[in-house]
């Protein structure tokens, strides 16, 4: 539909300056819309159209003659120049017609159906995310991968992707040599079944104190590691215990997030296969022996970071890396994967660096198709109970937060389920600010801020969600489509629209640059126009054909709204 609009735009254009219009049509953009007065419908970038430099150079006066002999029809009201970017207005009762009747079709796969994203590669997406290293702390960092990494999940699926969501996890090394020698000593089934997570990182920090003292345990750790190498079956039996009590766990608190997974994968998957990876390198001379008997792997060809990679230790044992190269060949051998998505913190930066210019000695098929998603690390994440160290924490504590909040503005009567409200309010918090600049950067993080109720925060979303929701009970003749265009005239109603219809250009660079802050940013515009239009446009009072266009409208924004931030990973809330 924006691109209803776009096509015509560019058809008169060409036939004014005699260019194809398929070269102008990626030029035109549905402006954003400003505070302040009325802001055009489309931009059209006349310079990027002009290919000859000479031409170019002299594009002022180009987009000036152009101007002059453009000429309003049924569908362009007005063009205009303004900075040397020509400016178009659309006909006001085929904007509002328009933009209302493809949301009512499409519904929640608005702004997808966009022929600008046509061209978007489809395919087979692994997404893996998450990746906690079972009995060790769950730190921040995990946190990040895992929203961003359903983010991205969900964002692909939309575009009409299939997409396999993997959670490797960090399950095999030495920790579980330190949890099976002092497991026997500091463990406690009992509590090992009502908390795993919690009581395995107990007995992990006890058994590492143990281990500084004294040696019979460190040589226990060691021994119970070798057994677990060998595949001696009992050690084998208490590491299955342990990780499958670790993974009903996570899976509990990833419920909570409303995250999920196609695949519990990890680094115990790969302990044979990375052996079979050092005789491929082996056998393509790729590896490798220093003096010390360590094998690695030559990128110092490479001159952006040229360095020797560590593939092998001097006893014959694997590493991380090692095994990360088993895992993409049996994942690109498995899946047959289009694409592959690595989602962790810039710390392991060189690690797939490394992972992937190996690959590449290797000849593996497909790694341009692989990506390290990488994100900062957020500062000063703590919880009342102190550092964070498990998932549960963070969830803890921004639901109390959020309760306490809903309390004191006397909110908490309202729902049903106030602590599920109040946690659905505080995962969008954390959601917000994790998602609004770029994901790279490092951020500070501040409860308050992110609490806040009103401002660019996942609060306000939440808050604008059951706006919408409690107006919309006031709609009782729901499948009654038709509406009257007329009766959407007014200058909040057409901003709104106006920003609608630039959610395909939205979603399209968001899904190009991988970066949530396009759609945030978005959305909390979404919800500022949103909130300006509740308070213009009554609905209760107002004759019944203009309250039915009315909510046929706040509708429309709630389906958009509500689509958008469940691709961030957000649950809307219908009252608070
Ligand atoms: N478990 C690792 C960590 O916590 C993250 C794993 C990332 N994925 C990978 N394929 N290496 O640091």
């Amino acid at each position: 539909m924006a691109c209803y609009f776009r096509r015509t735009i560019a058809e008169q254009v060409s036939r004014t300056m005699g260019v194809p219009s398929e070269r102008i049509l990626p030029h035109i953009h549905a402006g954003s819309v400003h505070r302040k007065g009325e802001s055009p419908d489309f931009w059209l970038f006349l310079k990027s159209v002009l290919d000859d430099p000479l031409e170019a150079a002299h594009y002022q006066e180009k987009a000036e003659q152009l101007t002059d002999k453009l000429v309003s029809d049924s569908v362009i009201s007005e063009s205009g120049l303004e900075r040397g970017v020509l400016t178009f207005k659309v006909n006001r009762p085929l904007l509002v017609k328009k933009v209302m009747d493809k949301i009512r079709q499409d519904g929640t796969t608005y702004g997808f159906q966009s022929e600008i994203l046509s061209n978007v590669p489809k395919g087979l997406t692994l997404v893996e995310y998450s990746s906690p290293n079972i009995a060790k702390k769950f730190h921040v960092g995990h946190l990040r991968s895992t929203i961003i990494g359903n983010f991205i999940a969900n964002l692909k699926e939309a575009a009409g992707n299939k997409v396999l969501r993997v959670n490797y996890l960090g399950d095999w090394g030495l920790q579980f040599g330190l949890l099976g020698a002092g497991f026997s000593k500091f463990g406690c089934e009992e509590k090992l079944k009502s908390n795993a997570l919690q009581h395995l990182f107990e007995v992990y920090v006890k058994v590492n104190a143990a281990v500084e003292k004294d040696e019979e345990t460190k040589l226990s750790a060691y021994e119970f590691m070798r057994e677990l190498d060998s595949g001696h079956p009992q050690a084998l039996s208490l590491w299955t215990h342990f990780r499958g009590l670790s993974i009903e766990e996570y899976a509990k608190v990833y419920k909570r997030l409303g995250v999920e997974f196609d695949e519990y994968s990890g680094e115990s998957l790969y302990r044979q296969k990375s052996q079979d990876v050092l005789n491929l390198l082996r056998s393509k001379n790729i590896l490798q022996i220093t003096n010390e008997g360590v094998g690695v792997v030559d990128l110092t060809e490479y001159e952006d970071s040229p360095v020797n990679a560590t593939v092998m230790r001097s006893d014959g044992t694997t590493l991380y890396l090692t095994r990360d190269i088993a895992a993409a060949i049996d994942r690109r051998q498995k899946y047959n994967f289009d694409e592959m998505l690595y989602v962790t913190d810039k710390a392991q930066q060189t690690h797939f660096e490394n992972l992937f210019k190996i690959l590449n000695k290797l000849g593996e098929d497909k790694v341009d198709r692989c990506q390290h998603i990488m994100f900062g690390r957020i500062k000063g994440m703590k919880t009342r109970r102190g550092e964070v160290i498990f998932l549960d924490d963070v969830l803890d504590e921004a639901r109390a937060r959020m309760l306490q909040n809903m309390a004191k503005a006397g909110t908490t009567k309202a729902t049903e389920d106030p602590a599920e409200t109040a946690e659905k309010i505080g995962v969008a918090a954390l959601i917000i600010q994790d998602f609004k600049g770029p994901l790279q950067a490092d951020y500070s993080f501040s409860w308050d801020l992110a609490l806040q109720s009103t401002g660019d925060t996942g609060v306000f979303l939440q808050y604008t969600h059951a706006r919408l929701q409690s107006l919309l009970t006031l709609w009782s003749t729901r499948e009654d489509d038709d509406f009257s265009v007329s009766c959407l005239q007014e200058p909040s109603a057409i901003a709104t629209l106006q920003h609608l219809l630039r959610y395909d250009e939205v979603i399209y660079k968001t899904l190009k640059e991988l970066q949530p802050r396009y759609l945030v940013a978005y959305l909390l515009a979404l919800g500022h126009l949103a909130n300006v239009a509740i308070h213009s446009l009554q609905v209760k009072g107002s004759p019944p054909e203009v309250a039915h266009a009315r909510l046929q409208f706040f509708n429309n924004i709630q389906v958009v709204l509500a689509s958008g931030m469940k691709l961030l990973g957000i649950t809307p809330v219908n009252k608070m």
